[in-house]
């Protein structure tokens, strides 16, 4: 199984879907850059994401908040105090791990026992994750901001803009999507964890009861593995996890997670937690604002309380990705939903050198490509048919159009199913309206 993240790893460097970050100078340590089809599965899983989250709900609004923010903000949050990892270090070595991860600690001193020497660790000691930047333009004088540590105060800290623009009625929700930075101990496994990493989360502001909050945690969490579950991942794969309360983050009143069954075992892929009212509470203190809400209906005023749905967009990537890869008698095939498909149908001409079927397939390419609504379509006229297929099945493109004599003839195509690789003549004017539908 181990290997299956190697091949991933392997195909997705191959395919142009992630390769690892500033590699050209020998990388950079926990950062991955998304190459042309990795983007396109990317922005396909946000934009899946948004609409099912936002676009399809009244009572949730987006916002887009700075990635840079004042560094009270991180006191206010708690972040500066506690957003720590227990950090070790190797005396032999100096290799510094997390202290709460034991296989880790295990293959780290499986290693050094091999070349027969004993391993030391220094005593655990709090590591703080927020990566520092200094902003200013005059030497001596920048002040020291933090890149966001988790994209949630964005949204804590608009909590009164949204109140005072968009006038929501409580339970309401603010969402966004957006990049998030920590100084991991030990990034590892591809894009699960690294040093910069995207989220997409879910604020669900509720009146302070626990009745009212234990019902809105249990929708959302059953709505978040829904989520997951439409975009074809695969059931027995995913499962719920609640975190022991010493698991929990400073702001968390419960927590669960959802989990994915990976090579490198079960991993939190989304959590789901009960912030109470940390985050507003904290923010009216440390800002001298008021962030209560008043409740027109019931003339009360109270601060509510959060319900949270905090996804990683790499790891539902990376999971996505190892959910769909398989192996079948001679070809390799990412069966990825249509809606996640970096391209969403490739075009052929059966011969290259018959410049009437390139001359056909090109307007077929250029019909299918004017319907923006079903996205990128690839075009390919190397090699023989056969290794065109092989070739899309590896990226996952749902349909392989093949425009051949009878096309000439009656403007019927050939249309290869990626997973049944059944063939069927399909009319060019009906072309687009067979894509449509896999994309609903
Ligand atoms: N606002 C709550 C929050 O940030 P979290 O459990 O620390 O909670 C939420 O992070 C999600 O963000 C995780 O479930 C994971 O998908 C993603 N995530 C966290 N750290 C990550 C990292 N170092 N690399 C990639 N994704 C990460």
């Amino acid at each position: 199984m181990e290997n299956k993240l190697e091949k991933i790893v392997s195909l997705c460097k191959r395919r142009g879907f992630i390769f690892p970050g500033s590699e050209i100078y020998g990388g950079l340590r926990g950062t991955w850059d998304y190459g042309p089809l990795g983007s396109e599965l990317k922005f396909n899983l946000k934009q899946a994401w948004w609409k099912y989250m936002v676009q399809s709900r009244e009572n949730i609004f987006g916002v887009n908040a700075a990635i840079l923010m004042h560094s009270k903000v991180w006191e206010g949050s708690g972040h500066t105090e506690s957003f720590t990892d227990p950090l070790i270090e190797c005396k032999t070595c100096h290799e510094r791990m997390r202290a709460d991860m034991p296989e880790q600690i295990s293959e780290h001193e499986a290693a050094h026992a091999k070349k027969k020497e004993k391993v030391e660790w220094t005593e655990p000691k709090n590591f703080n994750l927020l990566v520092e930047a200094k902003l200013g333009v005059v030497e001596g004088e920048k002040s020291t901001v933090y890149l966001r540590g988790e994209i949630t105060q964005g949204v804590h800290v608009n909590f009164k803009n949204v109140l005072d623009s968009m006038h929501p009625k409580i339970p309401f929700g603010i969402a966004q999507i957006g990049k998030a930075f920590r100084n991991e101990i030990t990034p590892r496994n591809f894009v699960f964890r690294s040093r910069e990493f995207e989220q997409m989360e879910l604020q669900y502001y509720v009146k302070p009861d626990e009745e009212t909050a234990s019902d809105s945690f249990d929708f959302w969490k059953n709505e978040r593995m829904q989520w997951y579950l439409s975009l074809g991942m695969k059931e027995e794969n995913v499962r719920f996890r609640e975190h022991a309360p010493d698991e929990r983050a400073h702001y968390a009143r419960a927590a669960w997670d959802i989990e994915y069954n990976s090579p490198f075992g079960w991993r939190e892929c989304e959590g789901i937690h009960h912030r109470g009212d940390w985050d507003l509470s904290r923010h009216s203190q440390f800002s001298g604002q008021d962030l209560s809400y008043f409740d027109q209906e019931t003339k009360e005023r109270f601060m509510p309380w959060v319900i949270e749905t905090s996804g990683g967009v790499d790891r539902a990537t990376l999971f996505f990705l190892l959910d769909a890869y398989c192996e079948e008698s001679d070809r390799v095939v990412l069966k990825l939903h249509p809606k996640l498909a970096p391209y969403k149908a490739a075009v052929f001409p059966l011969l290259k050198n018959k410049p009437e079927l390139v001359e056909k397939a090109r307007s077929v390419y250029s019909l299918l490509t004017k319907h923006f609504s079903l996205g990128p379509i690839a075009w390919d006229d190397r090699g023989n048919i056969g290794k065109r297929y092989f070739s899309q099945d590896e990226i996952g493109t749902p349909y392989c159009i093949t425009i051949d004599f009878d096309t000439l003839e009656n403007d019927t195509v050939t249309v290869r199913d990626r997973d049944s690789m059944k063939q069927e003549r399909v009319a060019i004017d009906d072309l687009k309206a067979h894509i449509q539908r896999s994309l609903e």
